[in-house]
């Protein structure tokens, strides 16, 4: 550690494993992905079907002259052409970057410059909620500031009405060959970078995660054994995008390296209407299902009519990720969805973890749940709840969660910066893993999740860095300071609220709030809206400048802050009551 090598000198290719391999076992004419458009419209894709393409696009990229090592863009929706771009990269050696298309022109841009990407695969749109998301122009207005990029191929979902820039973008149906190709696969070594995926942290920069080839597929396979416990039988979906890791781990290279059967699904959860998942469930026969904490507390405020429409008797095993479940929420899930006859399987992991970490393995062995609870590490996991010393801390107590041992699933590092890894992940604590999070076991052992320990917020399960969206507000004309914070919600678990201070002369107002709100979203995309925005007139600093986030948010929550006397570094006690006093008056509020 903290550079941990897994099955050094192994040899793999990730899409052999999903694709040659399963067709070797005889599963070419079974479905990979049942899809369906938001519109309705619906695709089969077998394992061949995978495979042909794969290969094709692969030969394409070849064609382009792009080599082993290479990085390229991936901005698509959710259909099959997503999960195939990503294994013909794999198939190349050609390292991929997957960039969820509810992201900004901006966000997309600085991940192709970061990664130095040398093509951009997108589409010319997608639905959402029965409108049209113009993923082209999007991307066009990225590569404005993306010179770099010499090739855009641009697959057809919609009407394909859309510019093609000359010598530059081509058609995915043009540039493809028209007959069937085979492209040996490249015979990576285990720890060479399959994928970089982009992800918030505690700076203004994403991240650039980097997993590997040989640790990763072992361990995104391993995983989705022991805790999904697939069948050859099953019929799998994930309702998370693939732009996230859960996407590139549980709907790409986990199920397909088991040959198994999953169901995409392009749109909105409540489009047409708010039973449209319950509608896919019954059509396909789902059996296993795995979604947010927040999706199921959306649906529980539709009522249970919705589901109660369909007959959803085909499933057997429920999950949910990227956020801690409320007991509510997870009493209704085990209830009006799982009938009271089947598992959850509350997983537990990270960005950086690659796969599952800690959660229920109905695979390995059976024990009583705890609603709210993900329960115990998976084989070869080695957590501690520590102190802000590092020690461990007795059960009961609230503490950082670390990971003691490496594992193969782990980030092999953030691309390109070595060192902002080892800060990252291996300074605070030394020797172990941090994971920013917060975390109870208890007596029995049992995990409790509690939320991120530093600048990250879940808006709807989606990870966002406090830092970017200040950010995002300081390139605002008017604004002079802002400073942002996770407000708990009901249905999205948090959302944003933001303090911001004018430049001078600014008139404060509903008009500059609603200028404000179009320009985050502008600036990171449709996730990254604020939900409140106050204009104040100073935000509470340390003496070395820091803003006091924990301080504005006790504030914005009407909460206490705690103990203050370790809030930030070097303000005295008086200071912090003295800004608290100022900040409370400056947004009108009076008393304690
Ligand atoms: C949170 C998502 C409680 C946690 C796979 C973590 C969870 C962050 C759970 C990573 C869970 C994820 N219970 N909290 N079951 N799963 N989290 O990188 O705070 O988008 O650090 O990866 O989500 O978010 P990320």
């Amino acid at each position: 550690m903290p550079f941990a090598k897994w099955f050094v000198g192994g040899r793999l290719n990730a899409s052999y494993i999903c694709l040659d391999w399963q067709i070797q076992n005889g599963k070419g004419d079974k479905v990979a992905y049942y899809w369906e458009g938001e519109d309705y419209v619906r695709r089969v894709v077998t394992y061949r079907d995978l495979y042909r393409e794969v290969n094709r696009l692969a030969h394409a990229l070849r064609e382009m002259g792009l080599k082993r090592g290479d990085r390229i863009a991936i901005y698509l929706p959710m259909v099959p052409e997503l999960p195939i771009a990503m294994l013909a990269a794999a198939r190349l050696g050609v390292i991929f970057t997957a960039v969820f298309s509810g992201f900004s022109a901006k966000a997309l841009a600085d991940r192709i410059i970061d990664a130095q990407a040398k093509v951009l695969i997108t589409a010319d749109g997608s639905l959402r909620r029965g409108k049209v998301v113009q993923l082209k122009s999007i991307a066009d207005e990225a590569l404005r500031s993306c010179p770099n990029v010499k090739k855009v191929i641009v697959f057809k979902r919609l009407d394909g009405n859309v510019n093609l820039v000359e010598g530059r973008d081509v058609w995915w149906h043009d540039v493809l060959p028209k007959n069937d190709v085979y492209v040996e696969p490249e015979r990576m070594e285990s720890n060479e970078i399959l994928y970089l995926l982009y992800t918030s942290g505690t700076t203004g920069k994403p991240k650039a995660v980097a997993h590997s080839n040989g640790g990763y597929m072992v361990f995104v396979h391993s995983t989705q054994k022991w805790v999904f416990d697939v069948k050859e039988s099953d019929v799998y979906y994930c309702t998370a995008d693939i732009g996230w890791v859960t996407g590139h781990s549980y709907i790409v290279f986990g199920p397909l390296s088991h040959g198994i059967t999953s169901v995409m699904y392009e749109g909105a959860l409540d489009y047409p209407e708010p039973d449209r998942w319950w509608e896919i469930v019954e059509r396909y026969g789902v059996t296993i299902f795995y979604t947010a904490p927040t999706a199921i507390r959306a649906l529980m405020r539709y009522g249970e009519e919705w589901p109660n429409k369909h007959d959803l008797s085909s499933l057997r095993l429920l999950g949910t990720v990227g956020e801690p479940i409320n007991p509510e929420a997870w009493r209704w899930y085990y209830r009006v969805i799982g009938k009271e006859r089947c598992m959850i399987v509350d997983t537990w992991w990270q960005t950086e973890t690659g796969g599952i970490l800690i959660s229920p393995a109905p695979n390995l062995a059976q024990f009583p749940l705890k609603p709210g609870s993900a329960t115990f590490p998976l084989p070869g996991i080695d957590p501690e709840v520590v102190d802000e010393e590092g020690n461990p801390l007795p059960p009961g107590n609230k503490g950082f969660l670390v990971i003691k041992k490496p594992w193969p699933g782990m980030l092999l590092t953030l691309f390109g910066d070595d060192e902002r890894y080892k800060e990252v992940y291996w300074s605070r604590f030394k020797g172990v893993y941090y994971t920013a999070d917060s975390a109870i076991k208890d007596e029995e052992g049992y995990y409790w999740l509690l939320g991120r320990s530093d600048e990250v917020i879940k808006v709807a399960g989606h990870r966002l860095g406090t830092r970017e969206v200040e950010d995002a507000f300081i390139t605002h004309p008017a604004v002079a300071e802002a400073a942002v914070v996770g407000k708990p919600d009901p249905v999205k678990g948090e959302v944003i609220a933001a303090f911001v201070v004018l430049k001078k002369g600014q008139e404060a107002g509903e008009s500059i709030i609603e200028q404000l709100r179009k320009h985050v979203r502008t600036e990171l995309g449709p996730i990254a809206t604020p939900e409140e925005i106050h204009v104040v007139n100073m935000l509470p600093k340390t003496r070395s400048g820091k803003i006091m986030r924990r301080l504005i948010k006790a504030v914005a929550l009407g909460s206490t802050v705690g103990d203050i006397s370790t809030l930030e570094d070097g303000a005295s006690v008086e200071e912090i009551q003295r800004a608290m006093e100022e900040f409370r008056m400056s947004m009108g509020i009076r008393g304690p």
